[in-house]
Order: structure tokens, then sequence, then C-alpha cells
């Protein structure tokens, strides 16, 4: 017989299914539990009435609860359209794997509903088909709907559609927009109840947030911010999703809404009721990278810092932005000038690999907090004065149950500190944990995780791509050209007075727009052309010819030769991913919105501005979809290959073998776009560097983290290779297509392919040993080197036990070295896929020095 099923919202108060111990461990402040809510799902069973229920998610001040136990979470966010449907088991199980319990992602309006009413969540949308991959792995999930989310997305997610709806206004109290806002976050809402992804229908999902951030802009708005703040709030809670929901950056977030923190530290940050748990929504990993940006770092040792403080201090949900970062693919970069690439310096790189030692490093911290879960849900945590720039955090039950964290917040000076009649010693800005009130399990200074010996794994040229069997070959003799015409095209362009403004007259159909117009003049004269622009980037043509090109706004000077009689002035103009953060930050215009002529002898100038231009949304190339294989014949085949000139459309075929990652190294090209196989990879803009100043060849971990300490790359292309998904690459023939604006030499692209070549570990004697393999190393520091699934150690540029020095690459021995350094860990590793080296006199059969600190460094080399 049929079931029929209904659903009702109830808010009834469960009984918990307590974990044996669970009573008697009660607090004040459990008696004022929240349940926020239930999702019964009634079935009528052959004439019996069955209630069928999912699981509840509750809190009270301490924690989340789910089926009644308080529980300690630490979350990730992969954001499923930076990578693909192929890539999402893997990321989601190395999450796993890292020792995360949940996933922490946004739902992307602007690339589910692309035009008003028309949906898509196919391929890398597959919203529902990401949450299944979570599901299936046994994970929770945090649902950040927005439907604003910032996210360094184009427009913050936002569809552009939207700003051209008659009376809108974004992100408040406006109606239209409101209206749109509350349907597409029902539709969100009503996905996930059909295919029951909540935690109260039994899926995966234990929280939701409405809006983002609004907090830090909502004075902006005035009264109409917080009318439509509390709005937002009250239309979430009745769309009866059963499981809590949170704001971020929001302090006034109203009742039950839960306010949760965003930024490098949370530790100091104390909800807005304490009847609410204390939760982390973006611990930033690394941080975004901008073309014309360096690149950012953020070493491990201060972000397990920060989330030992958190944890140490009250908090019981942390969730790293990013734990995946991946690939800002087609035009869904915001900005503007946010690169393809969105790596972050998160624990996996943008191609997937572990990137470390901070995944590795995290993952230690992982297994430490778990150990102490029974003891942090108990209550509040106790302080513990143990010096002016030392503390302590206790969790207990007075009997049994004890869990600490010790911490020491100088940033020079290392501390030994007295706690509970023991010695311990704290480096400077690191936190100690010790699961059971004595034993350090882990400090976040010292990292026994491996590391890798280039910071994208290993990214080697084509000789060595043929030992790892991934041969990829660009058929060098084969290119097509197609030549785009500069300016208006007859069919499709418009005439109109003045200068108009960039996204209001292409809507973010494309990122280009020609400005065009023609000047008459009696007799040949030099001038100085004063371009204005709101950005976000420009080129300038007169009379068929490259003139130079700018990036940024401002007013942009060339000198040019005008002939006698017509000259015709074509700019492009373009955009470079649309504004996503900032008060009104939907209002923010690009484009020219000043030209003027300046005569170079008289002085005198002509202001071109308010003449009728012709305008011209997008290239000839987009129209005709040069990108897709589907035998256009405007291509024409070339024996030489045209380089370094501007506004020229490449293909060419290549061939791929191999399993590793893909990257194309764009050096060789300007500005322009790429397209695989019909896939669009993204902008690429390798000619704009990274400024010259500014990295730092050491990176101090101590001391608070900013997005500019630390960063790499000066001088250099702030992105030059671009990420090619394998699921996008077949047997046989593929095609690359690429446009280019200024100049380049397509003839010099690689492609690379990203593996480990060689991975480090230096383990001091001081260092806790390993929690996953302490009956092994005999509760000694051990240092573990893995080369991954298909490849063995198969030598060791480095080894040395005494007081080695340098970095991972650069290794060097100190004054105290034990000889047979190097046979010992030869004899225990070599030919091996993994193996442990313990940090020990009795291990290497030797003590090179007497009342030294020794430490173990080695670098293997994987093959
Ligand atoms: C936050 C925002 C995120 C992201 C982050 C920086 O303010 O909520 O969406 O933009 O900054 O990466």
């Amino acid at each position: 017989m049929d079931k029929m099923i209904s659903t009702s919202w109830v808010s009834v108060r469960r009984e918990r299914r307590g974990r044996g111990g669970e009573a008697g461990h009660d607090d004040e402040r459990r008696g004022r539990s929240i349940v926020v809510g239930l999702l019964m799902v009634v079935a009528a069973v052959g004439g019996v009435v069955v209630v069928v229920e999912g699981g509840n998610v509750s809190y009270d001040g301490r924690a989340l609860l789910i089926d009644g136990q308080r529980r300690v979470l630490i979350s990730g966010s992969i954001h499923y359209p930076r990578s693909t449907p192929q890539m999402w088991g893997d990321l989601v199980g190395k999450a796993k794997d890292g020792g995360l319990n949940v996933i922490e992602t946004y739902v992307f309006w602007n690339a589910h509903e692309p035009k008003q009413g028309t949906y898509n969540f196919e391929g890398r949308f597959d919203l529902v088909g990401f949450l299944n991959v979570v599901k299936q792995a046994d994970l929770y999930v945090n649902l950040r709907i927005g439907p604003y989310v910032c996210a360094e997305w184009n427009y913050g997610g936002f569809p552009v559609w939207l700003h051209f709806i008659p009376g809108i206004a974004f992100r408040t109290n406006n109606e239209p927009f409101k209206a749109e806002m509350e349907r597409f976050t029902s539709k969100v809402v009503e996905m996930m109840k059909e295919e029951k992804l909540f935690y109260s229908q039994g899926g995966p999902i234990i929280l939701a947030q409405i809006e983002n951030e609004y907090g830090n802009i909502d004075y902006s708005y005035g009264q109409a911010g917080k009318t439509y703040m509390k709005w937002a709030a009250e239309m979430a809670l009745g769309l009866n999703t059963g499981v809590p929901w949170i704001m971020c950056n929001q302090a006034d977030a109203p009742d039950p809404i839960i306010n949760t923190c965003n930024g490098f530290y949370c530790d100091s940050f104390e909800p807005n009721s304490n009847k609410k748990p204390k939760m982390w929504t973006e611990n930033w990993t690394g941080w975004f990278q901008n073309f014309g940006g360096r690149r950012p770092h953020r070493p491990v040792e201060d972000i397990a810092y920060a989330v030992a403080r958190f944890y140490e201090k009250g908090g019981t949900f942390q969730n790293y932005y990013m734990y995946h970062g991946g690939t800002n693919f087609g035009r869904s970069a915001g900005g503007p000038y946010i690169t393809t690439s969105y790596d972050y310096d998160a624990p996996l790189d943008e191609f997937g690999n572990v990137n470390q030692p901070k995944w590795g490093h995290l993952k230690d911290l992982h297994l430490a907090i778990q150990l102490c879960e029974p003891a942090l849900v108990l209550q509040a945590p106790t302080r513990v004065g143990l010096g002016s720039m030392q503390e302590g955090h206790i969790y207990t039950n007075g009997h049994d149950i004890c869990a600490a964290f010790l911490a020491n917040i100088d940033t020079k000076a290392d501390a030994t500190v007295t706690f509970r009649g023991l010695s311990y010693h704290l480096p400077a800005w690191s936190v100690s944990i010790l699961p059971d009130c004595k034993k350090v399990v882990f400090n976040t200074a010292q990292v026994n995780a491996q590391s890798s010996r280039l910071t994208t794994s290993g990214v080697v040229v084509d000789e060595e791509l043929q030992s790892r069997k991934n041969i990829m070959t660009l058929s060098k003799a084969a290119w097509e050209i197609y030549q785009e015409p500069l300016g208006d095209r007859a069919e499709s362009s418009f005439s109109a007075k003045g200068l108009l403004e960039q996204i209001n007259t292409t809507k973010d159909d494309s990122d280009y727009l020609w400005y065009s117009d023609s000047v008459a003049m009696d007799s040949n004269g030099n001038f100085t052309l004063s371009v204005s622009s709101l950005g976000h980037a420009l080129h300038v043509f007169v009379n068929q010819k490259y003139l130079g090109s700018a990036s940024r706004s401002g007013q942009l000077k060339f000198p040019l030769l005008l002939n006698s009689g017509s000259n015709q002035l074509d700019l492009l103009s373009m955009t470079v991913g649309l504004q996503n953060y900032g008060a009104f930050f939907d209002t923010w215009g690009a484009g020219i919105n000043d030209v003027v002529l300046i005569d170079a002898k008289s002085g005198g100038s002509h202001n071109l501005s308010s003449e009728a231009w012709i305008y011209q949304v997008g290239l000839q190339g987009e129209t005709l979809r040069l990108y897709e294989d589907n035998g256009n014949s405007k291509w024409t085949s070339v024996r030489e290959v045209p380089h370094h000139q501007p506004m020229i459309w490449y293909k060419t075929t290549f061939t791929a073998d191999g399993n590793d990652p893909v990257l194309l190294d764009l050096t060789s090209m300007g500005k322009g776009r790429v397209w695989v196989n019909g896939e669009d990879i993204g902008r690429h803009w390798p000619e704009n560097l990274s400024p010259e100043g500014g990295c730092s060849s050491t990176c101090a971990y101590q001391g608070a983290y900013y997005s500019d300490k630390c960063a790499t790359n000066c001088g250099k292309p702030s992105q030059s290779r671009y990420h090619v998904p394998r699921s996008w690459l077949k047997d046989g023939d593929n095609m690359l297509v690429l446009f280019e604006e200024i100049g380049g030499d397509p003839t010099q692209i690689k492609f690379l392919t990203s593996f480990v070549t060689s991975v480090c570990a230096r383990v001091a004697q001081s260092h806790a040993p390993p929690l996953s393999a302490t009956q092994f190393s005999d509760n000694r520091p051990m240092a573990r080197i893995d080369c991954g699934i298909d490849r063995v150690i198969s030598g060791f540029r480095f080894a040395s036990y005494g007081t080695p020095q340098g970095a991972c690459g650069s290794f060097s021995r100190g004054g105290c070295h034990a000889v047979n350094s190097l046979a010992v860990v030869e004899e225990a590793c070599l030919g091996r896929r993994a193996c442990s080296l313990i940090v020990s006199n009795d291990f290497f059969k030797q003590n090179p020095c007497t009342n030294v600190l020794k430490s173990l460094a080695v670098e293997a080399v994987c093959k």
C-alpha cells in the first residue's frame, strides 16, 4: 500500500538519547536548552500511523546538540562549483580523513538561476548531488543559503538580472528585492526538503545560514537595514527547516538565530545570548588572490593556534574557510580582479592535493580536540592564570573527566609554566592540548606532519611528466586563428548619446564592451587621449592600431597621432569580475565615463564624452561560440602562428594521458580567456604582475596574522597556471581555444601536472608523539614520510639527526649530526610507500651530542 506522507512543524522538547555518562553533567545552561524544531514525517502504513522521525538539532549556551548530545564540531568550506562533480568524492573524503565532521558551503544563486525563472542544478551546480556526496561520507552540512554570499564570487552571488527589476534596491527593506530573495531561499529549502536533506528528515544538513555578514555594513542602510535584517530572520524561520538558522557577523541576530563569528581569530567572540553556542563560521586558512596581487600564505602553526584558542575559550563549532578553495571557472570570479585560482592556501590545494604540512598538522590538531570532547561538552571552561602572557583553561566534572589547554600568547618568547604541579614548556604563540589535564598530546607550534617540497605539491615540466606517465602533447604544427574585428559590428551595434555605464549596458552577458567614435581632422596632429574609466580594464585602438592598455579605474592618458580626415577610435572596456562586497556593492559601475582629446601643441581640449558613441556588447568570437567544437568555418589554419598581436583567437589540439591534476602554464600569454573542449577554464592575465616588494622569504608564524603577512610570488605573474580538471579531458584529441586581448605567444604554452616529488619532515625531541601512531612510536616523537598510494621512497636528499637547520628544500647540517643518519633512514624507508622514523638516540643507535635538544630533518624523494 502507498505511503501517505505529510509533514508538520512541531516545537517540542525531545527526550535526549543520552550517551552513557551524560546524565549528571548537567549545568544551569543546559536546563534552558532551546529545541529549534523537529520535522516529523507521519506515514500511514497499512492503516497504522507510524511516526518516522529524522534527527534533532538544537542548541544551548555550550554547544549544538545533535539528537540531544552536545557536540564539538569541526567544519570546512568546500564550494561545489569550484571543482567538478568528479572531484567531490575525493575532496570530501580527504576532508573526513583530515578530521572534519561538517562541510560548509554557500548556495550560488546566479549559478542556479542564470535567467529569471530558468534554473540550472546540473554538473558543477548539482547542489543536491554534492550534498549527497557529503551525506555518503557521513558528514554534516552547514548550508549557507545567503542568498547574498560575497565569497569572491561574481556579484556576491546575485544574478545580474536582479538589478534590472524596476524599483529594486538590494539587501534593504525593499519589496521587490525581498520578494526575489524569499522566492529563491524558499526554492532552495523546498528542494532540500524534497530530497530529505535536512537532519530533521534524516539528511546531513544540521544548520542553515541566511544573509552573510550583513552586520558589517548594515549601518549604511539605516533603519531600513535593521528592518530588512529582522525580516530576513523571520522569513528564514518561517521556512520550517527543523534545523537552527545562523547569521554570521550579525551581533544583533534576533532569537533564536545564532550569531556567529568570521575572522582570523574568534576566541574573544561571544554570541549575543548565553543561550547560544560560540560558533566560528569562517576561519580564513589563507586569503584570496587578486590579479596584480601577491600570493597569500597563512602558516599552519598560526591557524592551529587560532583554532586551539577558540576551543580553549568555549568554542564548539569552527569552520575552515576554505578547506578546499578550488577554481573560479568561467566568469564566476568576483571582484573586481579576483584571480581564476581560488586556492586560498587551503588545506586542500586548488587541484585537490593535500597541502602539507597544513592538512596533516590540522588533522593532528583535530585528533587532539576530539580526545577532549567528553570534557569540552560539560560546561564552560575555567581560566587559570599561568603567567603574565600565559593562561590555561580547564574543562572538568571535578572527578574523572578533565581536559586542559595551556596557552602562551607571547609573540616572541617561549615560556615554562607550572600547571597542577607539573612543568610545561610552551613555545611562543602556541597552545598545548592535554586531554587528561596531564599529558600534552599536541602543541600548535610543533609540526609533526610532513611537508611537500613545493607549495603546489610539486609541479614539473614535460621531461619528468613522462616518468609519471602524464604525457601532454600540444600539436604545435596545427594552429588555427581568428582575428577578432575591432569596434562595432553593424548587425549588433547601437548608438547612444554620451558614455554609457558598462554593466547596465552589457547586463554582464560579456566582459567586453566596445565604445567607438570617429574624429574628423583638417590636418595631421599630435594629441593626448585622456580617458577616465570606472574600470576594470581598457584597451585603446586608434585607426585599427593597438595603442595601449590600462587596468583599474582613474584617468589614463595615451599619446596619439591623428591623421587628416576621419580617425577611428575604438575603446575596449572590460569587467574582470563584478564587485562582491561592500554596502551598495550592486550599484558600483564600470566602463568609460570621460574621453577628452588634448592638442599637444596648443593644449586646447575637445571633450568627446557627450557625442553619439557606437556601442558593441561582446566579441564576435563569443557570438560565433568559437570555443565550441561546432565545425565553425571562421577559423584559418596558419603555418606561422602570429604572436604578440592583439585580439586573436587561437585554436589547437592536444592529447592527454595519466591521472595527476593538469595545469596550463600561460606565462607566455597576456590577458584573455581560455577553454578546453568547450569548458570555460576562466580568465587568464599573466601580464598582471604582483608588486615587486612586500614578500618575505621567511615567515614567522608568531603574532597576529593579516592577509599580507607571509605573502610570496612578488614581481611574478599573479597567476600563470590554470587548472584544467581531468574530467574535462578525453582520449584522443582535445581542443584548446584561447582568446588573447593584448598579445602573447601561444606556442610557448605548456601543460604541467601536479604531484608530490619529494616530502620533508622535521621533528624535534620536544614534540608530542603522533596521536595517530602512539603505540608504534612507543610514546616518542616520530616523523612520518608518506609518498602517497602509487609512489615509493626512492632516496633521500637530506637526512640529519642532530641540530639540522633550514627548511624543506634547503636543509643543512648543524654542529651536531649523527653520522649514520642517512643509513638509518634509508634502511627504514627505501622502497616503501611510507615509513616512520622515531626521533630518539635508540632509533639512531647513537647520541651525537649530549645536553642538546636534537631533531630529525629529512627530505625524501618520491618516485
Ligand atoms: C568574508 C565573506 C566570505 C569571503 C571572505 C573572504 O567576509 O563572508 O564570503 O568573502 O570574507 O574570503
